[in-house]
């Protein structure tokens, strides 16, 4: 199989690019050959008219093209000044100072907000990525690379990347590639696009058009959106009494809440406002300081994560690579390890047939000896949801939907929907408001720590969430 097939692209200095397409179209492969990451089968690549080859994501970026990559490879305990000088000439003496001063005046250009002795565990996404972007920019990068750089960073962080995206095309004369599943961002930022349809290049477009055009050229039609059956909730799954969790970042006072049977539960906020804590406490990785927890009526506070989901919890956690896979385990080994009766002879051949049958069900393009990173983003994010149990008393999400392309974010939630049928009540984080407003029966705000009074879908718009998220009641 080709995971690229003949594909050409001209790109002109000082454009901002799109390159779309469905989960598994190819993206990421194509944008890591053009990195030196990996190297063609077959084609070439010119620069400034002159062919070149690239031996390494190193030798490409001193021949001008670097790479923010879908999954951020730097390494977590070195501090922010150690990463940026990684693949730096080394016939050049590692000149602390020197390395500090454009690191910090290359920050203020793009206003990124980099301390230079910070360790990279302690950063965010989205600052770990303006470190990474701004190492490309010293190193040389005429053509930059940025593959769905807006999951997983704060809705200030994006405007600040789309400002630094702008200022080097329109003022620096740099090309701007941008690969994104969020049609909005590419209409909003980009001239051009390009669309890739199973490996192939399906079309190309200029910007801005009616996103169905995209769409079309992306799946070979428009999806059909389902809407959301209405649904009677039953009894409460989830109880929160007066949980209150204090870290060293966030103080979160007295949360009371519960989730019922069928329910869709909403959590909005911006990143780091608390949510991701309280998920946390409900699925057993964080112990509150305070409160109890309760499923189906039962104190299940002092319970270890592994006895809740014993119990029937099932959970997605927002880091697909880092917390919920195993990077060189095979699809079937993920079965394995996911099923919540342990047993001590493995039945290998068994959970090979059933992997097989939950790959048809998620639409997963790989096979049961496939290993995990070799999916592509989106098919990482179905694999999480193909190794959930059925049925579920609780089923706890973070941005279920991040990384796939709008017809498997609306797939998602069609079986979503099918698992309220066995009472399995859904509690999720999403920065996504169009999603929390489209499926959720009651939201919540966070807002530095505190959460807002519990909100009826029906009753309330996009415009009082932004109020709230904004922290005004
Ligand atoms: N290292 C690899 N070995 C084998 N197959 C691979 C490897 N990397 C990617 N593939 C396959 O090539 C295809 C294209 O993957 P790619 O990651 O380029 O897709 P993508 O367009 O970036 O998708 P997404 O939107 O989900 O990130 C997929 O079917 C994937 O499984
Ligand atoms: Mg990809």
């Amino acid at each position: 199989m080709k995971a690229n097939d003949g594909i050409s692209m001209v790109l002109e200095p000082g454009k901002i690019y799109a390159l779309v397409g469905e989960n598994g179209a190819g993206k990421s492969t194509l944008m890591k050959i053009l990195s030196g990451y990996q190297p063609p089968t077959g084609g070439e690549i010119l620069l400034d008219g002159r062919p070149v080859e690239f031996h390494s994501p190193a030798d490409a970026l001193a021949k001008g093209v670097g790479m923010l990559y879908q999954d951020p490879l730097d390494m977590p305990p070195f501090r922010v000044i150690d990463n940026y000088l990684l693949g730096r000439d080394s016939r050049v003496r590692l000149n602390y100072k020197d390395a500090r001063t454009e690191l910090e005046n290359l920050a203020q250009r793009y206003n990124f907000h980099i301390d230079p002795n910070a360790t990279i565990d302690s950063l965010s996404m989205g600052e770990r990525q303006q470190l990474e972007l701004v190492r490309l920019l010293a190193g040389g990068a005429q053509v930059l690379i940025l593959d769905e750089p807006t999951t997983g960073i704060s809705a200030e962080q994006k405007e600040i990347l789309f400002e630094s995206m702008r200022k080097m095309t329109r003022e620096e004369g740099k090309t701007v590639i941008l690969v994104s599943h969020k049609l909005e961002e590419v209409q909003e930022l980009c001239l051009y696009a390009y669309v890739l349809r199973r490996g192939r290049l399906e079309g190309e477009q200029e910007l801005p058009c009616l996103n169905e055009a995209l769409v079309e050229m992306m799946f070979g039609q428009v999806p059909q959106r389902t809407r959301r059956p209405a649904f009677a909730v039953g009894e409460p799954v989830l109880e929160l009494q007066d949980v209150s969790i204090e870290s060293y970042q966030l103080n979160i006072p007295n949360i009371n809440l519960s989730v019922r049977a069928g329910e869709i539960f909403g959590f909005a906020g911006l990143e780091g406002s608390g949510q991701r804590q309280v998920m946390q406490v409900c699925s057993g990785l964080l112990s509150p300081t305070g409160g109890r927890v309760r499923l189906n009526g039962e104190d299940v506070t002092g319970w270890s994560f592994h006895r809740r989901q014993r119990d029937g919890m099932g959970y997605v956690p927002a880091g697909r690579l880092e917390e919920g896979l195993v990077a060189g385990l095979t699809l079937t080994e993920h079965l394995v390890l996911a099923r919540p009766d342990k047993k001590f002879f493995v039945d290998w051949k068994a959970n090979q047939v059933e992997m097989g049958e939950r790959i048809s069900t998620y639409q997963i393009v790989g096979r049961p000896e496939t290993t995990a990173d070799a999916l592509s983003g989106g098919n990482q994010q179905r694999l999480l949801f193909s190794l959930l149990n059925t049925p579920l008393k609780l089923l706890l999400l973070e941005h279920p939907t991040r990384g796939l392309d709008v017809r498997s974010a609306d797939y998602t939630w069609q079986l979503l929907y099918k698992r309220r049928e066995h009472g399995t009540a859904i509690l999720f984080i999403s920065a996504d408001l169009d999603e929390i407003i489209e499926h959720s029966d009651r939201i919540a705000v966070f807002s530095g720590g505190v959460m807002s009074r519990v909100l009826d879908t029906q009753s309330t718009t996009a415009e009082e969430l932004g109020h709230l998220i904004g922290g005004q009641a």
